[in-house]
């Protein structure tokens, strides 16, 4: 929760929550033709997620997922084959959200990467366009003075939101409210008012986004709502008939035992109201997590036995260096123990899983009750579609990513190749025959 929070959100009472059951048959069988370790998605389980939210939320509002959370090709395949738009922060992003099959007029761009990659890939889509005069047909969000400007002198037509920095609280795990560093102060405004009939820039609305994984409804009726707000008296400010509105989103999932479910009728309750209030303009909302994390199984095999801090524990080939999730929500103390897939007699005892890297906080479990477990057995993480594999930092001990598999009922896609170890050399190049070995220095 931000610092600045001065409202009380009720918290429904803490409740045990039970963990997704897991697909034990189809997991094995991707360990016996894939290995370890290996990310698997559930397809059906997303593809169930996404129609829940369309069955609750108003038609008009424009649903976007947020690629930053699982940027795989194949699962954003299947988000943009559900009618979803799609939110990308990168020039990487955004050519995959093409390549995806999501349609240019449904990307909106946002985040601080407005690199000249990222400005060349808006360039090719414009060449590309029936009509280049309307420019890539993608949607940026402009988080500062000077973004605005930079656009405002291209000489292609760019449609834009102003991103306004929340000036409410914020009741998020990964909070961006008044202290974040994205978006427009309200100091900030009147200086856009220079470039707003600039030849390079059409200002079609906002952007408000005041963070991520909130799972009391209270607190994103809160974020939605006022930013809604925020961004109504930013129009009047600048004299703006905003045709869109982008009220971000942060719809949380239950990670662990602790975690409530989120209450997405709740929400749903308030997008009706704020749909009229927003109108002629339409508003969007902005997903990762919500789609894929829970339809996500992250599979490691166990290497060896040890014991750490007094603990029994066990060695992984898997590790941090492919979950970037744990950094941040603390899941190592407060997600669901991984589940194992082979079935051992033997109590549940607290056990430690260690990650395979040279790293003391390369830890994944702290403490979950786990029966006994031997060299080979695998374990199943539930929970790891979002901020798993596209949010770590997988050249660490240079190790090739894992592969990706996904699943839907009994059938089985590669989405990822597990490349070979000595993939790793691949794109670099050694000094010598790059012109810096013995007897080519100056
Ligand atoms: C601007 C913005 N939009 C969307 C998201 C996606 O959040 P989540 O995956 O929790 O839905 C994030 C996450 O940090 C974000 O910063």
């Amino acid at each position: 929760m931000s610092k600045s929070c001065t409202i009380e959100i009720a918290q429904p009472a803490a409740r045990m929550h039970p963990p997704v059951p897991a697909p034990v048959a189809i997991l094995r069988e991707i360990v016996r033709r894939y290995g370890t370790p290996t990310y698997a998605y559930d397809i059906g389980r997303i593809k169930t997620q996404v129609a829940r939210l369309r069955e609750h939320l108003p038609p008009q509002v424009e649903v976007l997922y947020s690629l930053k959370a699982n940027a795989s090709l194949g699962l954003c395949g299947v988000l943009a084959e559900c009618g979803l738009g799609a939110d990308v922060a990168s020039a990487g992003e955004l050519v995959t959200a093409i390549a995806a099959g999501f349609p240019p007029e449904r990307i909106f761009l946002t985040g601080p990467d407005k690199s000249p990659a990222v400005l060349s890939e808006l360039r090719s889509l414009s060449d590309g366009a029936i009509d280049p005069s309307c420019g890539s047909g993608v949607t940026l969000s402009l988080d500062s003075v000077s973004e605005l400007q930079l656009f405002a002198s291209q000489d292609r037509l760019h449609r834009a939101l102003l991103r306004l920095r929340p000036d409410f609280c914020s009741y998020a795990s990964c909070s961006a409210g008044p202290d974040s560093r994205f978006g427009l102060t309200l100091e900030d405004l009147p200086q856009c008012r220079g470039f707003l009939d600039a030849a390079g820039v059409q200002v079609v609305g906002f952007h408000v986004f005041a963070g991520s994984q909130v799972l009391a409804a209270d607190g994103v009726r809160h974020h939605l709502r006022s930013g809604l707000d925020q961004a109504l008296r930013a129009a009047d400010l600048l004299g703006i008939a905003p045709e869109i509105i982008d009220i971000g989103g942060g719809f949380g999932i239950p990670y662990g035992p602790l975690d409530q479910e989120f209450d997405l009728a709740q929400v749903a309750d308030q997008m009706r109201t704020l749909v009229h209030k927003a109108a002629p303009a339409r508003l969007a909302i902005e997903l990762g997590r919500y789609f894929v994390a829970q339809a996500g199984w992250y599979l490691t095999s166990v290497l060896g036995q040890q014991t750490h801090l007094g603990r029994k524990a066990v060695v992984v080939d898997g590790g941090t260096h492919q979950r970037g999730d744990l950094c941040g929500l603390d899941l190592r103390h407060k997600a669901f123990a991984p589940v194992p897939l082979e079935v051992r007699s033997g109590a549940l005892e607290p056990t430690d899983v260690l990650g395979c890297l040279s790293l003391p906080s390369d830890v994944l479990v702290e403490s979950g009750m786990l029966p006994p477990l031997a060299p080979k057995d695998v374990l199943a993480f539930p929970n790891a579609g979002a901020y798993g594999l596209y949010a770590s930092s997988c050249l660490f001990h240079c190790h090739p990513p894992p592969a990706e598999v996904a699943f839907e009922a009994d059938r089985l896609a590669l989405f990822r190749v597990r490349e070979p170890i000595h993939s790793v050399l691949k794109s670099q190049i050694l000094s010598r025959n790059a012109g810096l070995g013995s007897g080519e220095g100056t």
